[in-house]
């Protein structure tokens, strides 16, 4: 590959910056870290409306005095949250539990409108399945209700996370065409979700991974990584982050330090992967051949 790294695609005629900036367990220093991230560059932000693990309000908040600072335009970023099932939130809910779930996700929605104080999210989520195998008529609903955010051009794009094979292709059928992400953990062991991932280059859909670094701390002290880091200069995070950027994945990162977020950022930068690197990162983790 010698061409340059896009720093942004086109997804259904859509805008979509290729390296997300995640919000998750940050708590109070939410917004602050936002802000942070925005200042360095990132201009695509995921969250969640699930208090339990993101604070959403402080993510808005942020996002409304980098528009207001004239840091970014709203324009220019890409925004993203998720709606959540009751079993994946505590007491802090952004619905009304006893209501159906069309009106949970509706409510939801206009919360995380609100949060942001915008008219419309670039991207709208599932969460996750409610159960592990296949989707259950609540996820149903939900997807049903996603489709009409989108139909009311509230939600531009629609994924689903935490989904295996099985589910990915349900949501498909449910919504009447592929979404157009996936966000999942992406573990090396797995060859980087390589049956989900399939199916997203199949199907156009774009392939968000996260815990990239946490799900994969073993990889990257094997010789493969720590070879090509040695070549390109660069560390092995930034390897697996480059990597995956090759590969047609949009990473998550949630560093909450500002080298750290800049070294993320500049993995666009490096020396491309040679064939044989990518070949070797593809399967770094499904034995030891390699390292
Ligand atoms: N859909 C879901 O269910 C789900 C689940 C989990 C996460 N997510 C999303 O994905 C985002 C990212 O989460 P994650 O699980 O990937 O983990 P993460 O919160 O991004 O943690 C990444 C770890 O990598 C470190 N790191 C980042 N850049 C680094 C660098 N250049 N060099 C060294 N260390 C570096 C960070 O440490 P420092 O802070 O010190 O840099 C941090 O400890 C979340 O915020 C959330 O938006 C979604």
């Amino acid at each position: 590959m010698t061409e340059p790294l896009d720093r942004r695609i086109t997804l259904r005629g859509f805008s979509v910056p290729t390296f997300f900036y995640g919000t998750a367990w940050k708590e109070k220093e939410t917004e602050r870290l936002t802000a942070q991230a925005l200042e360095v560059g990132f201009r695509a932000i995921d969250t969640a409306n699930q208090r339990k693990h993101y604070f959403e309000a402080a993510v808005g908040k942020a996002v409304q005095a980098a528009i207001g600072a004239g840091v970014v335009e709203r324009s220019g970023l890409f925004l993203q949250s998720k709606f959540t099932h009751r079993r994946g939130q505590d007491q802090r809910l952004p619905y009304d539990a006893k209501a159906d779930i069309p009106t949970q996700v509706a409510q939801s929605f206009q919360s995380s409108l609100e949060h942001f104080a915008t008219d419309y999210l670039d991207s709208y989520v599932l969460h996750g399945p409610s159960q592990q195998k296949g989707l259950a008529e609540e996820d149903r609903a939900a997807l049903r209700a996603l489709l009409e955010l989108q139909q009311s051009g509230k939600a531009r794009l629609l994924g689903v996370s935490n989904v295996n094979l099985g589910q990915l292709q349900e949501a498909a059928r449910v919504l009447g065409a592929p979404p157009a992400f996936v966000q999942n953990r992406c573990f090396a062991s797995t060859g980087w979700d390589r049956p989900v991932r399939d199916y997203c280059r199949e199907h156009g859909v774009r392939y968000q991974a996260f815990s990239l670094l946490t799900a994969n701390s073993d990889v990257l002290g094997t010789e493969v990584v720590q070879r090509v880091a040695s070549r390109l200069g660069a560390s092995a995070s930034q390897v697996v982050f480059r990597f995956a950027l090759e590969v047609g994945m949009i990473p998550l990162t949630g560093t909450s330090n500002a080298d750290h977020a800049r070294a993320d950022l500049a993995v666009f930068d490096l020396e491309p992967l040679s064939p044989d690197e990518l070949e070797q990162l593809a399967h770094v983790g499904e034995s030891s051949r390699w390292g």
